[in-house]
């Protein structure tokens, strides 16, 4: 196990997954890269100049999400790199972990929008379906 990759949505589920996903890189000596995805929005209801304000909005909480994130791993002994994507997020996170070979992903069960009823969220769930190397889903 050299390359693991974990999917980070700013949920408290993601962050459950961090620390897992960071356990399991530390006994391994493996390196650890974290993704957020920022999605796009769909809502046909929405203006150009919504979308797009909205959007900046998330950009910059994610980038802030993620640089705490960076700064919180530095001290440990494993090579961690933060990473963001924007697009539909299971095909992302799916795209890079095909992309960069990675061993493993460790997701959440749930991330930030979930109705509780469904066992995963439909992020988790589908890149169950779909990744072609383990992941690990973190209740
Ligand atoms: N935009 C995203 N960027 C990165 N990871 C994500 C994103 N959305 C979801 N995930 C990952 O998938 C897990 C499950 O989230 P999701 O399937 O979206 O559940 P829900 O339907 O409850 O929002 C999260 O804990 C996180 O690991
Ligand atoms: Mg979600």
């Amino acid at each position: 196990m050299k390359k693991i990759l974990v999917a980070h949505d700013g949920s408290k589920h993601s962050d459950k997954a961090l620390k897992k996903a960071m356990e399991i890189a530390l006994s391994f000596n493996a390196s650890l890269t974290v993704l957020s995805v920022i999605p796009e929005l769909y809502l046909t209801e929405l203006s150009d100049l919504d979308r797009e304000r909205i959007t900046r909005a998330l950009t910059e909480e994610t980038k802030i999400a993620m640089e705490k994130i960076r700064s919180s791993l530095a001290s440990r002994s494993v090579e961690t790199k933060t990473i963001i994507r924007q697009g539909p997020p299971a095909e992302k996170i799916l795209e890079t972990a095909q992309k960069m070979k990675v061993d493993l992903v460790v997701v959440g069960s749930h991330g930030r929008h979930g109705a509780r009823k469904f066992l995963l969220g439909s992020v988790s769930s589908k890149v169950v379906d779909y990744a072609s190397c383990p992941v690990l889903v973190v209740k």
